[in-house]
């Protein structure tokens, strides 16, 4: 089974929890994608949702199979965002960004009564950090604020390569015009604290670490869909960090 069929997998168990009447958060990258392709099919045969797309990507897709839209100015408070992860850890925290959408897949998600993260179950990880840290900068001083998120992160013992994402010959843009920095730190021990610190840098708009966001995963394998729910552990996780 390739990881496209696991991803498709993943994305039709989600529509199990979407209801007619709902307003949802629809993410960003190739899982969300299987999600809006499913999705539209119901929405073809009668299923009554409308969605803020976290990314202009998702949005063009969306458009294109003719899920009906929204905005969070029209309409401020979602029931559920379902989205994809570049890494889930065992209590649901998560890196996202991968696909450079984090920003707005971090304010869809902030906006979201519940969040489904769906994945094949590669993603699933002991420790978040194999997967480098995608950090969303303003351009303007982006050497200062590279400086700063390594002195943050040495603070908390991590060092490691941090590079600015490119796209051909440029620098990759976000939606919102701004850089990615994608830093290659490793396992991270106390990924609150890492959020923390980095939100605390003028020069970083957002960062990939979405921490206490995810009620529940479901994930794709080969011996079939498991779902993991948060709640319980996300306790715990608190009470370690
Ligand atoms: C985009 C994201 C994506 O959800 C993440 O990169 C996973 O993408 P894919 O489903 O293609 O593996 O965070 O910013």
């Amino acid at each position: 089974m390739d990881a496209e069929t696991l991803k498709a997998a993943a994305a039709r168990a989600a529509l199990d929890s979407v209801k007619s009447g709902m307003k949802l958060g629809i993410g960003s990258g190739s899982t969300a994608e299987h999600f809006v392709r499913v999705l539209a099919e119901k929405v073809a045969v009668g299923l009554d949702i409308i969605g803020v797309p976290t990314s202009s990507r998702t949005e063009a897709l969306c458009r294109e199979l003719s899920v009906p839209l929204t905005t969070l100015d029209e309409t401020p408070r979602l029931d559920l965002v379902v989205d994809g992860a570049d890494e889930i850890d065992p209590v649901m925290d998560l890196i996202k960004g991968g696909g450079g959408a984090l920003l707005r897949e971090k304010i869809v998600a902030a906006a979201s009564e519940r969040m489904i993260v769906i994945a094949d179950e590669s993603k699933l990880v002991d420790k978040l950090g194999r997967f480098p840290l995608p950090i969303e900068v303003n351009a303007f001083g982006l050497g200062a604020t590279k400086v700063a998120i390594e002195t943050a992160a040495s603070r908390l013992g991590l060092s490691g390569e941090i590079t600015l994402r490119m796209a051909g010959d440029g620098p990759f843009l976000t939606d919102g015009g701004h850089l990615i920095l994608d830093a290659s730190f490793g396992r991270i021990p106390a990924t609150r604290r890492l959020a923390g610190e980095l939100n605390a840098i003028p020069g970083v708009v957002e960062h990939g670490l979405f921490i206490g966001m995810a009620d529940k995963a479901i994930l794709a394998g080969k011996e079939g869909i498991r779902e993991i729910d948060a709640k319980a552990e996300h306790t715990i996780k608190t009470e370690l960090d």
